[in-house]
């Protein structure tokens, strides 16, 4: 009698080829997303404040990925983002207030 089981499989790509093609699937969606740090005590420095972090996250989301992806608060030094944020601000029109709170959020706490 024929093998009804190994005639299903030998239709599909072999599951070798399918656990590859998850793979590269899984590495595109991951490479597309930044994963942000969420502001807690243990994520930022001691005497920043947590609303106003999570204030500034939402708008660098919201405001910041409108031309380009997000970029990871920890690739530029606090100095750097100060700068950034203020050639930045005026690309994203955003108001001073604004870029404060999102300049916060980058340098978990550390400027404003
Ligand atoms: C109107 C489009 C626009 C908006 C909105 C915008 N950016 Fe940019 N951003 C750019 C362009 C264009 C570049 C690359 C060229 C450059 O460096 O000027 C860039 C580059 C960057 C870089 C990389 C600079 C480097 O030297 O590696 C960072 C970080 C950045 N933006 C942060 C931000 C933040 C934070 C905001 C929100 C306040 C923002 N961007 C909003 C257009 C924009």
């Amino acid at each position: 009698m024929k093998n009804l089981k190994s005639d299903f499989y030998s239709q599909f790509p072999s599951k070798k080829y399918l656990f590859m093609g998850s793979l590269v699937f899984l590495f595109i969606i991951t490479s597309c997303s930044v994963k942000l740090y969420e502001p807690s005590a243990e994520t930022v420095s001691t005497n920043a404040n947590l609303t106003k972090l999570k204030q500034g996250k939402e708008l660098y989301i919201n405001k910041c990925a409108e031309c380009h992806s997000l970029k990871q608060p920890e690739k530029y030094s606090a100095d750097k983002w100060v700068k950034l944020v203020k050639v930045m601000s005026k690309k994203a029109k955003i108001n001073d207030d604004q870029a404060s709170l999102i300049l916060q959020y980058v340098t978990k706490g550390e400027r404003s």
